[in-house]
C-alpha cells in the first residue's frame, strides 16, 4: 500500500489524537469522524467529517474508498453497533478495533460484554480485523485530579486492586502499526503497561512525580457504586467494581505485546504521570 487512506473514529479522544499524529507521520492520508468538526482541533492535513460511529450514513460517507479504519465504539453496550459495523465492513477491507483486555464487562446484545460483542460484529463483517485489547488506561487515574486539587488523599473503593495501566501513546502506537502493516491482519493484541501496580502504588507514584506526600483512603463500596453508576449506568458500574475487587487477589496480567509489536518496552505509569503533570496541577 503506497499512501493508505485511513479513517479514524474517536479521533479527538485520548487515544485517537495520537493515532492521527502517528498516521500522518507515517505518510497516510487521514480522515476523521467527529460529532463537531469545527471543534475537533485536528491537524490541518486531516479531513474531518461530521458524525459518530453510531451513525451508519455518516460512517458510510467517511469510509468510502478508505483502506483501513479504526473503530472506537463509545458506549457501555453494543446496542446499535451491528448496522454501523456492517457498513464499515462493506466499505473498508481492514478494521482495527480499540477493544479491551477485559472482554467480559458490560451487558451486550449476547450478554458477553460490550467489547466482545463489537469484536464479534467486526469479525463477522470485515474482511480483515485487528483487535487492540487495551488494559486499564493510565488516563483513568485523571479522575483523581479533582480530589488532589483540594486534598492530599485519594478515596478509592479497592486500593489494593492491581492493574497494568497502559499509556495512551502505547495504545495508539500499536494501533498505528496495526493499521499500516498487513502482518497484523486477523490478530489480537493485549496492550498493557510494563508492570502491575496497586492503586495505592499509583497514588504514591503521582505523589513522587509531583513532590507531594499523598495518601489513600478506602471508599465504601456503596458510595463508589453510586458515583460510578452516575457515569456509566448501574449495571456497568456493578460489573466494573466487581472486576476491580477481583484485581486485589488476582492482579491484572502484564502482556508482552507492546514490546513485541513496537520493539521497545511499554511506557511506565511513572512516565505517564510525568507526561500529565500539568493535569494534576504539577
Ligand atoms: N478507559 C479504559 O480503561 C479502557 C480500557 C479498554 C478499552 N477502552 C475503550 O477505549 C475507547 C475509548 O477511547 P478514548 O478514551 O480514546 O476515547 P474518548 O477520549 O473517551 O473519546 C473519543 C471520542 O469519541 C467521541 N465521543 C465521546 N463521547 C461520545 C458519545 N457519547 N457518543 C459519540 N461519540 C462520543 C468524541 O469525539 P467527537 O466529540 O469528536 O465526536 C471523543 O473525542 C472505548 O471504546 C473504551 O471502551 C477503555
Amino acid at each position: 500500500m503506497s499512501t493508505p487512506t485511513a479513517l479514524v473514529t474517536g479521533a479527538t479522544g485520548k487515544v485517537g489524537r495520537h493515532v492521527v499524529d502517528g498516521l500522518l507521520e507515517a505518510g497516510a492520508e487521514v480522515r476523521a469522524l467527529s460529532r463537531d468538526p469545527e471543534r475537533a482541533r485536528l491537524p490541518p492535513e486531516v479531513r474531518v467529517l461530521p458524525g459518530d460511529p453510531t451513525d451508519s450514513t455518516a460512517l458510510a460517507d467517511a469510509a468510502a474508498g478508505a483502506d483501513v479504519a479504526l473503530l472506537v465504539w463509545i458506549g457501555f453496550d453494543a446496542t446499535g453497533a451491528e448496522g454501523p459495523v456492517a457498513m464499515l465492513g462493506e466499505r473498508v477491507p481492514h478494521v482495527v478495533q480499540l477493544s479491551a483486555a477485559d472482554l467480559t464487562t458490560g451487558g451486550g446484545s449476547v450478554q458477553q460484554g460490550v467489547w466482545a460483542d463489537v469484536e464479534s460484529l467486526v469479525e463477522q463483517h470485515a474482511e480483515h480485523h485487528t483487535f487492540v485489547r487495551a488494559g486499564g488506561f493510565a488516563a483513568n487515574t485523571l479522575g483523581w485530579a479533582e480530589q488532589l486539587a483540594g486534598s492530599d488523599t485519594v478515596r478509592l473503593p479497592h486500593p489494593l486492586a492491581t492493574r497494568s495501566l497502559v499509556h495512551e501513546r502505547d495504545i495508539a502506537a500499536v494501533i498505528v502499526r496495526a493499521m499500516l502493516d498487513p502482518a497484523h491482519h486477523d490478530r489480537a493484541y493485549a496492550v498493557t503497561g510494563p508492570d502491575a501496580l496497586t492503586q495505592a502504588q499509583q497514588v504514591a507514584t503521582i505523589g513522587r512525580v509531583l513532590g507531594r506526600d499523598l495518601e489513600v483512603a478506602e471508599q465504601p463500596h456503596e458510595e463508589a457504586l453510586a458515583e460510578l453508576a452516575g457515569v456509566m449506568g448501574p449495571e456497568f458500574a456493578r460489573q466494573s467494581l466487581g472486576y476491580w475487587a477481583s484485581l486485589v487477589a488476582t492482579p491484572e496480567a502484564v502482556s508482552p505485546d507492546v514490546e513485541r509489536v513496537l520493539g521497545r518496552p511499554a511506557l511506565t505509569y511513572e512516565r505517564w504521570v510525568q507526561d500529565h503533570r500539568a493535569d494534576f496541577g504539577g
